[in-house]
């Protein structure tokens, strides 16, 4: 049976078979399902900015090889993912466990594990979704280090870095907590609200990772200052130097974006997680002054390849999936509902999206 993936516009090629109808703003079908992309086509997609289309994998067409030569996608089953996953969280608990004890970094198993793990999870279709999914309350702070080195890495390559330069932005965003190791387990695990005293000690963290990086000279100085400048922010509003704009590393802007997304779409025991519905709005509103904007587009554009085709439930009660994303920076979509008829959230801005329930259903 073919199987099918979601492709953003910018990777289609001729060839490829639309999976699923492409629907215009107005739920007029553009291009039906099982219809070939030609270079028509896919000017047509371009020309109406669809973030993404459904396609046909079919090998015949010899248009994987090419893909997977660019994009290096592979395609595993969330139960696949699930458990590389938990065995990931187990090397970083162990690892960042015996920095704790000895104060040393393992940098040999830290490469290892980006390279035999790291890398094939971030590669991973879907990814996005299935670390928001991973129904998992414990080890917080492994999950989180892990899930900014799989969300920086998956925005890096959507900003088309290097593989080398992938390689150090991952390191950066699984290491951008790192200086926590020093705080005190009560502290970092405290359910309620930190006091004062308690904050600015958690406001060390960025700096003094950075010192404790400093001593290994094999690590690139752009991923100590990835480190270093996750908490920054463009209008200086951030920490530990509250620098602007240019004096933040293009890294720490990198992570700062990976650290947000993850750390709002996480269950905490104060409160529940957002969607990246949600999310994708904070970031629209944080990206002309706190982050970097051109970095959040590009984020922004992998969310709603991630939502696309999401089974949602909505506010009015009402369930359907996701048709259709108006070419606005905010993910604005038409959904279908269960009945056939399409609501367009941009003109029902009354109504929001609750949840995400591929899996509920
Ligand atoms: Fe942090």
């Amino acid at each position: 049976m073919a199987r099918v993936q979601s492709v953003r516009i910018c990777d289609v090629q001729t060839g490829m078979i639309l999976a699923k109808d492409v629907l215009t703003e107005n739920g007029r079908v553009l291009l039906s399902q099982g219809v070939r992309l030609t270079d028509q086509c896919i000017s047509a997609l371009r020309k109406r900015e669809c973030p993404f289309v459904e396609v046909v994998y079919n090998e015949r067409i010899d248009f994987h090889t090419k893909f997977r030569y660019k994009h290096n996608k592979v395609v595993r089953s969330k139960t696949a993912f699930e458990g590389f996953y938990q065995e990931t969280v187990q090397i970083i608990k162990e690892a960042f466990e015996s920095i704790r004890l000895s104060n040393h970094l393992p940098l040999d198993v830290i490469h290892r594990l980006v390279d035999s793990h790291i890398g094939p999870l971030m590669d991973t279709y879907g990814a996005l979704e299935y670390i928001q999914n991973i129904r998992v309350h414990c080890d917080y702070t492994y999950r989180h280090s892990i899930n900014v080195a799989i969300i920086s890495g998956i925005l890096g390559k959507a900003i088309e870095l290097k593989k080398s330069q992938l390689e150090d932005l991952v390191i950066a965003g699984l290491l951008h907590d790192i200086g926590k190791i020093s705080i005190t387990l009560d502290i970092l695990n405290k359910p309620g609200k930190l006091t004062q005293e308690e904050m600015e000690l958690m406001k060390t963290h960025p700096e003094n990772g950075y010192q404790f990086l400093l001593q290994y000279s094999q690590l690139a100085e752009s991923v100590k200052r990835g480190v270093l400048h996750h908490h920054e922010r463009n209008d200086g509003s951030g920490y530990p130097k509250g620098l602007t704009k240019n004096q933040i590393s293009y890294y720490g802007k990198i992570v700062s974006i990976a650290d947000i997304y993850d750390a709002m779409t996480t269950d905490r025991v104060y409160r529940k997680k957002l969607t990246p519905f949600s999310v994708a709005e904070t970031l629209v509103e944080q990206m002309y002054h706190q982050l970097d904007p051109n970095l959040c587009l590009a984020f922004l554009n992998t969310i709603k390849s991630s939502v696309a085709n999401s089974i949602v439930s909505l506010s009015n009660g009402q369930q359907g999936e996701v048709v259709y994303l108006h070419p606005t920076p905010t993910i604005s979509p038409i959904i279908k509902l269960m009945d056939g008829t399409f609501l367009d959230l941009a003109k029902n801005k009354e109504i929001g999206i609750l949840d995400i329930i591929n899996d509920k259903i």
